[in-house]
């Protein structure tokens, strides 16, 4: 089952990585697929890739992927491991503007394919356009952060982004609560995710 599913991801991947479907291909150096454990319950969606993401083909390894993964390490949940890291667009926009809604559209099938192999039980919205995007379109990320909506029989939490945490770091600990809820949460409704 688990080799199926990596196979599967594995495969996902690769397809993804020829994609021209909308013109950010035509900046990119990789394409930023997404990371982590295939057997993951819990997904965290990011917006899309910056330059260091773009350079590494990895998404969240530039200064606010340092700070997601403090985050990440202070509830135990570790990208390698336990945790699946993808984003809403595969490829870096110029100067890191917003994904346009016609490149979200044009990548979001890949992310609901991902979705779709690793079926995951909690979803965790980075920032307001992964939140608009998946949970709701008039989401108020500022107002709305850590709380709970239910969708498909899939719990879905929107929290601030790491990179609007380093912009006003009085919001940190107001996050960093949204984390030991969500830890509270894993341990009830997928406690295996602290066995992976
Ligand atoms: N910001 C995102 O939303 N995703 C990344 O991968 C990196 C920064």
């Amino acid at each position: 089952m688990s080799d199926d599913k990596k196979h599967l991801l594995d495969k996902l991947s690769e397809e993804c990585t020829s994609c021209e479907k909308c013109d950010l291909c035509r900046g990119r150096h990789n394409v930023v697929f997404g990371i982590g454990s295939e057997n993951a319950d819990v997904m965290f969606i990011g917006e899309g890739p910056g330059e260091q993401e773009d350079l590494k083909g990895e998404p969240f390894v530039g200064k606010a992927g340092i700070l997601l993964d403090k985050m990440l390490t202070a509830i135990d949940l570790d990208r390698h491991k336990n945790i699946y890291i993808a984003n809403i667009v595969k490829c870096r926009p110029p100067q890191n503007r917003d994904p346009q809604p016609q490149e979200q559209e044009m990548c979001i099938t890949w992310l609901r394919r991902q979705f779709s192999i690793i079926n995951p039980k909690i979803i965790v919205c980075l920032g307001r356009i992964a939140a608009a995007r998946i949970i709701k379109p008039d989401i108020r990320i500022t107002k709305e952060h850590g709380k709970l909506f239910r969708k498909s029989g899939v719990i879905m939490m929107p929290v601030l982004h790491p990179a609007a945490l380093l912009r006003n770091p009085s919001d940190k600990p107001a996050a960093f609560e949204d984390f030991l809820h969500l830890q509270d949460l894993i341990k009830e409704i997928c406690p295996e995710t602290y066995q992976l």
